[in-house]
């Protein structure tokens, strides 16, 4: 598909629900006790799998509304759908100890999120096992670990070379554990603290640094004793758990696309709605503001107390000058996904922009240090890769072709990357949008004829 010059964007968007918050919502009404009515759900691939996955396992899903994703950008998207194309489930969860066994294994699709969440709740089902799986690409991600924390606490795993999917699990009486994670991955804290949740005690993980908080905001909300003291986050286990109705914000990783879209195009002014801004996510919007971008909003304050709350905020863009910037290592776990547009909108900026400390990115669905340093110096970018990171130089983009990978994230910034090129991108496989924000492309239409 291709992506040519634009002349300015403009207009209000509600960016698709967020994504996990909508995995975290599926598993915990899954394993709640009672009715869990979730609103303004992602209809995507990542997020079907989740509901997939909950139902093999014995909860029962009930679609109430909504769906027709990317269905409507600000008013008006119909009674049903939320403006973002979300859709309203109920969950019918089977109890915390109660997951049925499936014949066959679990499919988990594209999703990370899904493949190491899932694990620590099927780690408590005493003598039963599961298999999960997905597809090629979660296929090459490592799932050691999960596996290392839910051994200690008694469940047995096992894994292709003991580190790659498919993955068997099977449940045990669990131990509480304190366990240090050796990177900061709310993937891994998350399985943690499912777990934890049926062991015998309190059990405490602690991160190098502070990840996003998802889970622990949720399990409040569920009743579940629950506290962070610094970088430690402690869970009590519990009978039950209690979730009544979560309602999903926009997904800040999805906003960020568009968010950058209006930084580098001339002219531009671009309103989101109803963004998720917890302070765990917006590490991509703080950095922007540091490179010279006026980005309005109301954003939770940095290091704010774990609450039951996910704060919204409305953010308006305007087109504007960059300068480079360096992203340190502690910011890295708070704009993980958006890093990819960071160095694109290095290529933008006045100096070297540099990202260190995000090794992680090369298990992400693709190896994205490699695919950002490849697929924009393709583009004519002058960039560079390092281990864990990679340097770019500000210049502007002539434009070309870029192939996705079967990567989401990949996929959109190569979009933005020919909105704000001299000639255009095309991208190969941007299907693959689907994954998390099927509505993208319209999205990207109607503000260009905004
Ligand atoms: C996610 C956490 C991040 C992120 C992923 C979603 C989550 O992964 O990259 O897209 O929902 O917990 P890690 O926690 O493994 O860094």
């Amino acid at each position: 598909m291709r992506f040519d010059p634009a002349e300015r964007l403009c207009g209000t968007i509600t960016p698709p629900p967020d994504k996990s918050i909508s995995h975290r919502a599926a598993l915990l009404g899954a394993i709640s006790t009672y009715p869990t009515r979730i609103t303004n759900y992602l209809d995507a691939a990542d997020t079907r799998s989740t509901l997939a996955a909950v139902s093999t396992l014995g909860a029962l899903v009930e679609i109430r509304d909504g769906g027709g994703a990317g269905a409507g950008a600000g008013a008006g998207g119909g009674a049903a759908a939320g403006a973002g194309g979300g859709i309203d489930l109920v969950v019918r969860g089977t109890g915390l100890r109660e997951a049925q066994q499936p014949d066959g294994p679990i499919d988990v699709g594209n999703a990370g999120t899904l493949m190491r969440l899932l694990p620590g709740w099927l780690a408590a089902q005493k003598g039963r096992t599961f298999t999960l799986d997905g597809d090629e690409s979660i296929r090459r991600r490592p799932v050691d670990r999960v596996m290392e924390p839910l051994r200690h606490m008694g469940a047995t795993l096992t894994a292709r070379e003991d580190r790659l999917p498919p993955l068997t699990v099977t449940g045990a009486r669990l131990r509480a554990i304190s366990y240090e994670l050796p990177v900061a991955s709310a993937q891994v804290k998350s399985c943690v603290l499912l777990a934890a949740l049926a062991a015998d005690g309190a059990t405490t993980v602690g991160e190098p640094s502070p990840s996003r908080d998802h889970t622990e905001r949720m399990l409040k909300r569920a009743e579940v004793k629950i506290h962070r003291f610094g970088n430690h986050v402690t869970v009590v286990n519990a009978d039950e758990l209690v979730l009544e109705q979560v309602r999903v914000p926009a997904d800040m990783s999805s906003a960020a696309f568009l968010v950058a879209a209006g930084l580098l195009v001339p002219g531009s002014r671009v309103v989101l709605r109803d963004v998720g801004v917890n302070w765990t996510r917006t590490g991509f919007l703080r950095i922007v503001r540091r490179m010279g971008a006026e980005v309005g909003g109301e954003l939770e304050a940095q290091g704010s107390d774990l609450s039951i709350e996910e704060p919204v905020s409305d953010l308006e863009v305007r087109a504007a000058a960059l300068r480079a910037t360096t992203v340190e290592p502690e910011e890295v776990p708070l704009a993980i996904d958006e890093l990819p547009l960071v160095a694109l909108l290095g290529c933008f900026a006045e100096g070297e922009t540099v990202v260190r400390g995000a090794a992680e990115l090369r298990v992400k669905e693709s190896d994205r240090i490699a695919g950002v340093v490849d697929g924009l110096s393709g583009l004519g970018a002058d960039i560079e890769a390092a281990s864990d990171g990679f340097v770019v130089r500000g210049g502007g983009l002539r434009g070309g072709a870029l192939d996705a990978k079967g990567d989401h994230r990949m996929a959109m910034m190569g979009a933005i990357a020919g909105l704000a090129s001299r000639e255009g991108v095309e991208v190969h496989g941007m299907e693959a949008a689907a994954v998390s924000y099927p509505g993208f492309v319209d999205d990207l239409r109607r503000l260009a004829a905004g």
